[in-house]
């Protein structure tokens, strides 16, 4: 697929909150429909989504990037500091979320570069970022994109226990 002409990547502001929640949980519904149970998955709502946004947002420590096309927020990436003090690693991308009718057209990868400038920009020579273990396609993208698999981790949430691989 061709890349996306009209994309504009540019920090995000609270007045994104809205846009950005309505991705976020739509992009769980597309990605992980088949990956974790209709319960969970119920709970991830704009609505859910939105106060842990309008937090983020507020983070100074976080940079949220959004891809806009046409002015629509089509996909957003977090980064910021490498969350566990026992990691080498010092950046770190906390989400990475493109609307499923824009893959395929570099948006990710976009995203993802402008976490490593801002992360590089910061001092840090390095990033990690976790995705679920059966997340195909967003590993073969991070493969493709120079990341190497370095570490497991399993949680759980009630019965359900999640194995996510760092990147
Ligand atoms: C993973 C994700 C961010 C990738 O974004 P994308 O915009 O579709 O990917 P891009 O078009 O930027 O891909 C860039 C390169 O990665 C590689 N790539 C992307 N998807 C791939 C796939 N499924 N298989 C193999 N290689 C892939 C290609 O080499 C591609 O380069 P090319 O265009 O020259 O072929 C996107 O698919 C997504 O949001 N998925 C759902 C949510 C998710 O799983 N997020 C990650 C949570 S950890």
């Amino acid at each position: 697929m061709p890349p996306q002409d009209d994309l504009t990547i540019r920090l995000a502001t609270q007045a994104d909150a809205a846009a950005i929640a309505a991705v976020h949980a739509l992009c769980w519904h597309q990605a992980y429909g088949e990956l974790l149970p209709n319960d969970l998955l119920a709970n991830v709502t704009v609505e859910s989504r939105l106060p842990a946004r309008h937090r983020i947002l507020a983070d100074p420590s976080v940079a949220c990037f959004v891809a806009a096309s046409e002015a629509e927020v089509v996909g957003f990436a977090d980064c910021g500091p490498c969350r566990g003090a026992e990691q080498e690693c010092q950046g770190e991308v906390y989400a990475l979320y493109v609307l499923q009718s824009f893959h395929g057209r570099r948006v990710g990868l976009r995203l993802l570069s402008s976490c490593a400038t801002d992360l590089a920009r910061r001092g840090c020579s390095s990033m990690r970022l976790w995705s679920l273990e059966e997340n195909a396609r967003a590993r073969k993208f991070y493969e493709s994109t120079g990341g190497r698999l370095v570490d497991r981790r399993s949680s759980a949430r009630g019965s359900l226990v999640l194995t996510e691989v760092e990147c």
